[in-house]
């Protein structure tokens, strides 16, 4: 048995931050559980924002969120996330992008390389001091592969003085296995580590 994966770790990394956060962003709500875990971690009087494009995401995730007495905690947003800027109007502390497509449903309604890097941007211009947004992308197909090489520049491109990224995968599995970034929005402009 696995005892961590890209999404487990990525659930405890965000923990700390989450127990102090006012607002925080499930960008791709699909079955609940990354919306359910965020809920479930904050303090009583914050507020998730879960976006989904299908109407039986939200559905599924309001069933979850339901059995836990938590759906007053959670906005649910039939929008993509690429318009993420149009319903949040408040700093954001903690955001999850779990990338691809919702299990058991149509693979062809999936995250696309030009909406999550929009979504990215976005999200990224809310960012709280010492907030934390987590990616996870899965280049295991050929859309998933130009949809990583787009985070990743995207990424790749966000200036050191204000954000670290991290990225984590396995390295004795293929290549193809998922892919985890963590960004973390700096206190101030701070000195860039370079390599001498
Ligand atoms: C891998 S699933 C997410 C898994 C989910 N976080 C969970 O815990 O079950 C990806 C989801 O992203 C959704 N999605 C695709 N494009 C989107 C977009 N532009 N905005 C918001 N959600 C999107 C899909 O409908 C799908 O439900």
């Amino acid at each position: 048995m696995q005892t961590f994966n890209a999404i487990k770790l990525a659930h405890s990394l965000l923990s700390a931050r989450l127990s102090g956060a006012q607002c925080v962003v499930d960008a791709t709500a699909g079955n609940g559980k990354d919306t359910l875990f965020l809920a479930s971690s904050i303090p009583s009087n914050a507020i998730v924002w879960a976006f989904d494009i299908q109407e039986v995401a939200l559905a599924t995730t309001k069933k979850k969120l339901t059995a836990y007495h938590l759906e007053d905690k959670v906005h649910l947003i039939l929008d993509s996330h690429a318009r993420a800027a149009d319903y949040v109007c408040e700093l954001v502390d903690v955001a999850m992008f779990n990338l691809g497509y919702l299990p058991g449903v149509s693979h062809h309604i999936r995250t696309k390389p030009q909406s999550t890097v929009l979504a990215l941007q976005e999200i990224v211009n809310l960012l709280s001091i010492g907030g934390l947004i987590s990616v996870v992308a899965y280049p295991k197909y050929e859309a998933g592969q130009q949809e990583h090489h787009a985070v990743k520049e995207f990424l790749s491109g966000l200036p050191a003085t204000h954000f670290t990224v991290g990225c984590w995968s396995m390295v004795n599995h293929t290549n193809d296995s998922p892919v985890l970034y963590v960004i973390e929005k700096g206190s101030e402009v701070r000195e860039v580590f370079t390599s001498r």
